[in-house]
């Protein structure tokens, strides 16, 4: 019985060892801010960035502060995972990668999800407790969003 357990033990530290070597996920990571950087498209307030910053930056920019758990398997590939999912929804180092259409629609959401504490993932608060918003920075966001969506309507009424 003891020698099976050996055995078992052995075959999952191979395993996990092995593991490491496959399907390294690309961990990019950049402090540039390109003219298609949200900060650069719309007015983004300092107290408004502070909050994307600090909640959503990691999966939702280029800017990802990889944790050092992104560096072993099988986490690694679920963090890379979320980042990947995040930026390809919307990508605040890249707010022009999106139509018109989308970005009006992306701002929407953005109240819409904190609102309902679906973002920033509930899962990512486990090990960031600091990205959980409090009532305050929800407003700070909704407002500076309704804020925006009326500068676009009036753009479109306009044209
Ligand atoms: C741990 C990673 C992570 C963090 C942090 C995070 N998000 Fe997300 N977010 C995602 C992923 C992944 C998706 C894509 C989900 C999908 O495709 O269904 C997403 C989708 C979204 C969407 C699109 C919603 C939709 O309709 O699918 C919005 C808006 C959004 N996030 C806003 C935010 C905001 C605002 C923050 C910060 C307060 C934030 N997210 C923080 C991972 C994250």
């Amino acid at each position: 019985m003891k020698k099976i357990i050996k055995y078992i033990l052995i075959i999952l530290i191979i395993g996990f060892i092995a593991i490491q070597f496959v399907n390294r996920p690309d961990k990019s990571t950049t402090t540039e801010v390109t003219p298609a950087h949200i900060t650069k498209q719309l007015q983004v307030p300092a107290n408004v960035e502070a909050i994307f910053k600090r909640s959503c930056y990691d999966c939702h920019s280029n800017h990802t502060t990889w944790p050092w758990y992104s560096s072993v398997a099988p986490a690694s590939w679920l963090v890379a995972d979320d980042v990947a999912s995040g930026r390809k929804k919307m990508n605040f180092s890249d707010w022009t990668a999106l139509s018109e259409s989308k970005r009006e629609s992306r701002l929407n959401e953005i109240c819409e999800e904190i609102k309902a504490d679906e973002m920033p993932l509930p899962k990512y608060l486990i090990l960031h407790g600091d990205a959980k918003l409090s009532q305050a920075d929800k407003d700070i966001i909704c407002a500076w969003v309704e804020r925006e969506l009326k500068k676009i309507e009036d753009a479109n009424e306009n044209k």
